[in-house]
């Protein structure tokens, strides 16, 4: 069925997904809450993320960092002087609007040249019509504040713009304490802050939102080639599914990291034919990426980016090293055990294939030479791959995806609408609703009850006692419950079959198909089916 936006943006309002934030004073634009529904659906999408990168996995650790950080941080990773947007005015109806989107919607492309930003001919105010339009500005997307009670210069500091940045900082204290060694992650889910200019399609782009990031640490190719005497790319067809290899160079783990996060978006429950790779072309990646791919979700208002997966070098971490003065590198014994065997003759050769090949790309031959000494040595600063989602665009995917509007014809011919969320059972919000089939036989009502307060020791249960059985499977299939439970006479032994007593009837949203099953059965049964 064709789902809009304005269908979904309903529901999650009227089921307690997604408000406004401060609503009652009128909103403010580019922030959204999450309901009693819409804080599970999010626990659930960060627990998944984090089972799938950090807890399933021997070489991936977790941190938990402050969202403000020194101020230098975002000097050195060059936030501070580039982490900027193009704005412009119109200056008949003065609707401000981001320079590229505005040329998008045109068809036009916005021209960047040594000077900065300038609008191409044609373009208008998509508001108006008006061509009277400013000049594109530069506008810095950081939230700033101040620390203490003085507001000056010494005391700015910025809301983090994304997470990613406090995994390089506290690289230097990650390393010892998790005792890991190179290839390993360091995993960081949490809010980030960008002032956006035009925030748009519902929570899609937002100004405080979610990521879920990872920092995967490499060897540089040079030192796998030290190590296992070639490097393997994409050309030699590595298989990817199975365990990562010692001679993998950057390209092989970039793409295995693509096949990982699209194999989880996957098991979350997105189909395979609504998920698009976009590989940046050149001209489009940033300075210090050598690849990027956007994995793509096709949202009702487009096919738009669920998560950017970087091949990053060492941009990072040297940056950090330059503007801090510690050293990032890491001691790596394998590599210096293996370079402990290699001849001179090896190693001159070894020297002069870098040396050519840094001076090549227009870097100094003394840097390569350092390069190479620390690498004999065992030691160099690692690079990085950097699979990086949203987790609230993850979530609006989730909703759109599972959105179901059915249609239903009852034995007396009356149609009806049967609004259902089909998320996958692992991310529903509420996994198994309790369901006395009446409420005024206290027994009956106790055992339910008493279920009840078993199963929610396991999973997020809900408890709905009002109305008809029917209406109450209803309300159960809006909200996305995979599984209905419900309580009768015969599982008190009062029914036609004794023999029924103890069990229950066991409702599945998708097929509203009915079983009966023992309640000693119900766990495992439930178990099963809402695995990752
Ligand atoms: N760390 C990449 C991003 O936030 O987009």
């Amino acid at each position: 069925m064709e789902k809009s936006l304005e269908q979904i943006a309903s529901l999650c309002k009227r089921r307690g997904f997604i408000f406004p934030s401060s609503e009652i004073y009128g909103g403010l634009n580019g922030f959204w809450d999450y309901g009693p529904m819409g804080s599970e659906l999010k626990r659930n999408i960060r627990d998944a993320w984090w089972h799938f990168m950090v807890q399933w996995r021997d070489d991936v650790v977790g941190l938990d960092a402050t969202i403000i950080m020194n101020p230098r941080i975002w000097e050195a990773s060059g936030h501070v002087g580039g982490f900027a947007d193009p704005m412009v005015d119109c200056k008949d109806c003065k609707k401000r609007h981001r320079a590229d989107q505005l040329c998008e919607e045109q068809g036009l492309k916005l021209v960047q040249d040594g000077k900065g930003w300038k609008l191409p001919e044609g373009c208008k105010c998509t508001a108006c019509g008006s061509k009277n339009l400013t000049e594109p500005r530069s506008f810095n997307l950081m939230f700033k504040t101040y620390v203490g009670p003085v507001e000056d210069d010494s005391s700015v500091a910025y809301l983090r713009p994304e997470t990613a940045q406090a995994i390089f900082a506290q690289f230097l204290n990650i390393v010892p304490t998790s005792r890991k060694a190179v290839p390993f992650g360091v995993a960081q889910s949490g809010k980030s802050f960008r002032n956006e200019i035009n925030p748009r399609n519902y929570t899609f782009r937002s100004r405080e939102f979610e990521q879920m990031e990872l920092e995967f640490f490499i060897r540089p190719d040079e030192a796998v080639e030290l190590l296992c005497g070639h490097v393997a790319t994409l050309a030699d067809g590595p298989d990817l599914s199975g365990e990562p290899q010692d001679d993998w160079g950057w390209e092989v783990w970039h793409k295995y990291w693509v096949e990982q996060r699209l194999k989880w978006y996957r098991l979350a429950g997105l189909p395979q034919e609504d998920l698009h790779l976009y590989w940046q072309t050149k001209e489009e990646l940033a300075h210090y990426a050598r690849a990027c791919v956007d994995i793509e979700y096709a949202f009702p208002f487009g096919v738009q980016e669920l998560e950017g997966i970087a091949a990053r070098s060492d941009f990072d971490l040297t940056q950090h090293q330059k503007h801090s003065g510690k050293s990032m590198e890491v001691m790596d014994d394998r590599l210096r055990l293996a370079c402990a065997t290699k001849s001179p003759e090896e190693k001159d050769a070894f020297r002069a294939k870098v040396v050519a090949d840094w001076t090549a790309r227009g870097k100094d031959p003394a840097a390569a030479n350092a390069f190479v000494d620390g690498l004999f040595a065992g030691r160099y600063v690692p690079h990085v791959i950097e699979p990086s989602a949203g987790t609230d665009r993850l979530a609006l995917a989730l909703l759109c995806n599972a959105y179901d509007e059915e249609k239903l014809v009852d034995s007396k011919g009356k149609e009806d609408i049967r609004y259902v969320l089909r998320f996958s059972p692992a991310l529903a919000p509420v996994k198994v609703a309790v369901l006395p089939l009446v409420k005024n036989k206290p027994e009956l009502r106790e055992k339910a009850r008493d279920l009840y307060k078993k199963l929610q020791r396991k999973w997020k249960c809900a408890w709905d006692e009002t109305g008809a059985i029917g209406r109450r499977y209803r309300r159960q299939d809006e909200i996305g419950t995979p599984f209905c439970v419900t309580v009768d006479f015969d599982t008190m032994g009062e029914g036609d079959d004794p023999a029924l007593k103890d069990t229950v009837t066991l409702r599945f949203r998708d097929s509203m198909e009915q079983v009966r099953i023992p309640i000693s059965e119900l766990v495992a049964k439930i178990d099963a089916a809402i695995e990752l």
